[in-house]
């Protein structure tokens, strides 16, 4: 079954043609970055903006690439929540109208989870139930997947979510957006000299808060400036080692929390999806304190990508046969019915 899948929810215009849920024919992601490094973060306006020019030169590079016309799909799966909703708009709109042109069955797609779902893609054999951890720009939560589709909400951040933190830390470090791959790169070099510890959470074990350490990180940087009409200039060493100690507290703190679950829940497996998922500091960390089997996306699967929609996309057609009608919405939030 030859599925097209359409991403547009936030930065990246994205088209992939993915044959039997895992087997990547093509996979064409136009990045926004270099649009929206100006502002320091995603401009939404300029996001929709862009996908609207970019979306038909990719959709036809994909296809192409695939080599494979609009008439040999079976299926069209787009991210229709949550994200931008300017920016959702565009690829759920071209995914109804060729589902109406070319009567193809459409289904609209969860982008948080076809995150985890870019571990699980050529897996001949899942574990479950398992531990999902999302860390991407907009969102931060461990699960409980039972199975694909089946999910239970164990803990979330409740202020910051971890990407979005490596990306203000990059800001405050005067690095650019976006911030997670700026931050690991000098964090390489640092030492852990500061030793954040990361903020407790009163409602739940499994909550996490980032606010807190961004700020103790601008604190650190305003009481290492030596210049007080600049105060976040500071020497390339202090910042490398503000950049481990805040690394390293953000992924203690994760790796606690989820080796913590998976022990209390009896959980077989541990799933990433997510942009900070693509950090080579965090699998390190991770893997040497593992109790269980752990699947990261597959390579260039981790940061929002077309591919990891139409797998997904797949599954959920596949398992219940299940289209969606030219009548569904885009949301900037997940819908509730996303947990079991
Ligand atoms: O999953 P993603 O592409 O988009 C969302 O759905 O949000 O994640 C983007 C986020 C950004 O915040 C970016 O700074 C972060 O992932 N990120 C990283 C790394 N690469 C991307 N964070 C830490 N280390 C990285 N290597
Ligand atoms: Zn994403």
């Amino acid at each position: 079954m030859l599925v097209l899948g359409i991403e547009t929810t936030c930065d990246e215009t994205a088209v992939a043609v993915v044959k039997d849920g895992s087997e990547i024919l093509s996979n064409i992601i136009f990045s926004q970055v270099d649009l929206h490094r100006k502002f320091g973060g995603v401009f939404p306006e300029v996001a929709s903006r862009s996908h609207v020019d970019k979306i038909i030169p990719v959709l036809n590079e994909a296809l192409i690439l695939a080599n494979i016309s609009l008439e040999d799909i079976d299926l069209i799966a787009v991210a229709s929540h949550p994200g931008l909703i300017g920016s959702i708009l565009v690829g759920l709109n071209i995914a109804k109208s060729l589902s109406l042109a070319l009567s193809k069955p459409f289904i609209g797609i969860n982008h948080i989870e076809a995150h985890l779902y870019a571990s699980m893609m050529g897996e001949n054999e899942l574990l479950f139930p398992a531990l999902g951890v999302v860390i991407s720009g907009g969102h931060t939560m461990l699960l409980k997947i039972l199975d694909i589709g089946k999910y239970e909400k164990i803990g979330s951040t409740i202020d910051d979510a971890i990407g979005e933190s490596f990306d203000k830390v990059a800001s405050i470090l005067d690095l650019p957006y976006p911030g997670g791959p700026e931050i690991e790169k000098l964090a390489n070099d640092g030492v852990d000299k500061y030793k954040f510890l990361a903020a407790k959470t009163k409602d739940s074990p499994y909550n996490f808060s980032f606010s807190g350490l961004k700020t103790k990180v601008l604190y650190t940087v305003k009481g290492q400036s030596s210049n007080k009409d600049c105060p976040n200039i500071i020497q390339d060493s202090d910042k490398k080692d503000i950049a481990t100690s805040f690394q390293t507290c953000a992924f203690t703190d994760l790796i606690e929390k989820s080796l913590l679950a998976v022990k209390e829940f009896d959980l077989k497996a541990v799933y990433f999806g997510g942009g900070v998922s693509n950090n080579q500091a965090l699998r390190k960390m991770f893997e040497e304190k593992k109790s269980t089997p752990i699947f990261w996306p597959l390579k260039g699967l981790s940061l929002d990508n077309a591919a990891m929609i139409a797998g997904l996309g797949f599954h959920k057609f596949k398992n219940n046969l299940l289209s969606d009608g030219l009548d569904i919405l885009a949301s900037p939030s997940y819908h509730l019915d996303f947990f079991s």
